[in-house]
């Protein structure tokens, strides 16, 4: 029996040509493809600079080092979101704080977001969480942070090729950082282009541009005007800050670029997979499907639905199981993360402080979402859930 799995990777001959011909390049890595990569993001996105790097995770540790002025400024990020976002602010020297989310679109709620604020002191900086593709409020989070003064990087691991409407009426991309210092990407199998593993990070500051390509580089400079001693020759470097190797390589980049002109056809599938699901659950009282709307065009990175598992007496467990018997794999996002043994140890959070996430916890599934998706499995997988959920409710 064949699997569907919730998201995979769609690579095509093209792709596996141009990663064949960056292999057989005289620089397999820190070549010519990382540039042109980086500019293809750009012009894409509408950012004035990118960073690509080895990672998501790399690119939020690089974007949190470059934003931080001393060690122990918080973060505050949604908790439903991958561990990621949260780790990285940690191993940058920062601590996390949590925040709940809205019950319809599943970002961050700019409400409780401004009032988290102004209970914690050492807040420097806001990492709205751009989930399943959605774009968050973007304005009100800016404003929010404006009144303090902080930092907004946006994680878009789930959002390449998303975009939101202001109240102005303008169309803009995620990545365009036109209301953040920064936007981190991942490129991992499931998101919306891949890389294999890979990330980048985009902004409009010259500054943070060169701090991000720095520590990306062990934290070296060559250029000159950086030095604080005068150069002895070609060879000459400095370094100021200890950074890391989260370089991409070229071979990677090469993989990169191809599916960076492939990015609005994987999007517009994604979005008719997922309006089909919405048509073909749309009769069912127990299944909530996801929102859009008007103002924000989602990547679909995932399709979200949740489920009244209570109301119809049925376990989870048991009924995750059962698709799974069925060849669909499904998957929940997320288990919030102020519920982590870590976190809760570290900061005392506990079951009730973000009555929305966990409601949401325990009511969500994703269901199969990636453009090899055929209309025929969306509507086998569609059957499937009512039909198991029927089957398992009890008499
Ligand atoms: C919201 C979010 N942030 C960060 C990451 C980390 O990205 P990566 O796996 O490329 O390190 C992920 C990856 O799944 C993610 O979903």
């Amino acid at each position: 029996m064949e699997v569907i799995s919730y998201g995979r990777q769609t690579v095509e001959d093209d792709d596996i040509r141009a990663v064949a011909d960056a292999l057989g390049r005289e620089m397999i890595t820190q070549g010519p493809l990382v540039e042109a990569f980086e500019e293809a993001l750009c012009e894409y996105t509408g950012a004035k600079y990118s960073v690509v790097c080895s990672s998501g995770t790399a690119a939020l540790i690089l974007a949190y080092l470059a934003a931080k002025e001393r060690d122990g400024d918080g973060v505050i990020t949604s908790t439903i979101t991958f561990v990621a976002t949260a780790n990285s602010a940690l191993h940058s020297g920062l601590n996390t704080a949590f925040c709940d989310i809205d019950p319809e679109t599943h970002n961050i709620d700019p409400d409780v977001l401004e009032m988290t604020c102004s209970e914690l002191s050492d807040v420097r900086i806001i990492t709205p969480v751009h989930f399943a593709g959605l774009p968050c409020d973007m304005e009100r989070i800016r404003a929010v942070a404006d009144k303090r003064g902080l930092v907004v990087i946006e994680d878009a691991c789930h959002a390449l090729g998303a975009e939101w409407r202001d109240s102005a009426g303008g169309w803009h991309k995620v990545g365009s950082s036109s209301h953040s210092e920064m936007t981190v990407f991942s490129f991992h199998p499931v998101k919306s282009i891949t890389t294999c593993e890979g990330g980048a990070v985009t902004t409009n500051d010259l500054h943070l541009y060169r701090c991000l390509k720095e520590l990306r580089e062990h934290g070296i400079t060559r250029e000159g005007s950086r030095f604080d001693y005068p150069g002895n020759g070609p060879w000459y470097y400095e370094m100021h800050t200890p950074g890391y190797n989260f370089r991409l390589s070229d071979i990677q980049c090469a993989l990169g670029l191809s599916q960076l002109g492939k990015l609005d056809r994987f999007v517009a599938r994604r979005r008719e997979i997922a309006s089909l699901y919405t048509e073909l659950l749309r009769g069912c009282d127990f299944i909530t499907t996801p929102a859009e709307d008007g103002n924000r065009r989602s990547a679909w990175h995932l399709y979200t639905v949740s489920i009244d598992f209570e109301g119809l007496g049925v376990d989870k467990a048991r009924w995750f199981d059962s698709m799974k018997q069925r060849g669909v794999r499904l998957q929940v996002h997320y288990i919030p993360v102020h519920l982590q043994p870590y976190y809760r140890r570290r900061y005392g959070y506990t079951e009730g402080d973000f009555p929305v996430a966990e409601e949401f916890y325990r009511t969500e599934v994703s269901l199969p979402i990636y453009p090899l998706l055929t209309d025929d499995e969306v509507e086998l997988i569609a059957a499937e859930v009512v039909e198991t959920l029927t089957v398992l409710q009890p008499a």
